[in-house]
């Protein structure tokens, strides 16, 4: 099954073990996941009946029904107790936090969790890494015109991260890859447009001028 940018890239960060994907939906993450071996085992979990039908089907049109367990649940609240990884992807970042934190005791043996948030994603840093985790790995792709930040935490004390870490990514600033430069070159184009074009309240100027500054010291 191939998959697209940013599946492979969520996909590329996935340990072996056994895994939960967490809004699954076509659950084509975690069928890949098990047919090429990364895991042993995986649950597609899915809180809405009609993501949940397709992806029952799907597992079982895959023939992989007996290792990759569909379960029609809220977030983590019944998460078992042999999964080492949680993937959550193609959520909002504020979702994310609220299925993690709901259930802490939940992640009593989840060494690493991946994510892939659409928004938010300081806030994101931040949270997941105030419940005692560490970020270990980050990756950015443009997939189809679309940027996106997949970030990849694991269990460790808390490092000390700067306010330009949570905003751009401790990794993801560091490797300044092309993917990252060129996300932050169209956003400072984005604000040129808009400082240029439209009248602003001198609040919102400020704001955007304040941002274009972070990006500069960031490129
Ligand atoms: C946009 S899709 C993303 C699918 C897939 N993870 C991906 O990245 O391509 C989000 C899915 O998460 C499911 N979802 C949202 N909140 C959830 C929750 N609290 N528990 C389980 N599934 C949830 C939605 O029903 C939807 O199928």
């Amino acid at each position: 099954m191939k998959l697209s940018k940013r599946l492979q890239a969520i996909y590329d960060m996935v340990p072996t073990g056994v895994a939960a994907d967490v809004g699954s939906d076509h659950g084509k993450l975690i069928i890949s996941l098990f047919q090429n071996g990364v895991i042993t085992k995986g649950y597609a979990i899915e809180n809405k009946k009609g993501p949940f039908s397709r992806l029952e089907k799907a597992i079982q049109e895959a023939g992989v029904a007996d290792n990759v367990i569909p379960m029609l649940s809220d977030g983590i609240s019944e998460l078992p107790s042999d999964v080492d990884t949680v993937i959550i992807a193609g959520m909002g970042g504020f979702n994310i936090v609220e299925i993690l934190k709901a259930h802490p005791q939940k992640l009593k043996n989840v060494r690493t969790i991946i994510v892939d948030a659409h928004n938010a994603i300081p806030e994101l840093r931040k949270q997941v890494c105030k419940m005692g985790y560490i970020i270990a790995d980050e990756d950015i792709v443009n997939d189809a015109g679309k940027y996106y930040e997949i970030i990849k935490f694991i269990t460790g004390e808390c490092a000390y991260l700067d306010d330009p870490d949570y905003e751009f990514g401790p990794v993801l600033r560091s490797e300044k890859s092309l993917t990252f430069k060129a996300k932050y070159k169209t956003r400072i184009e984005e604000i040129d447009n808009l400082l240029s074009k439209e009248k602003l309240s001198p609040e919102r100027i400020a704001t955007l001028n304040n941002e274009k500054e972070r990006i500069i010291k960031v490129l």
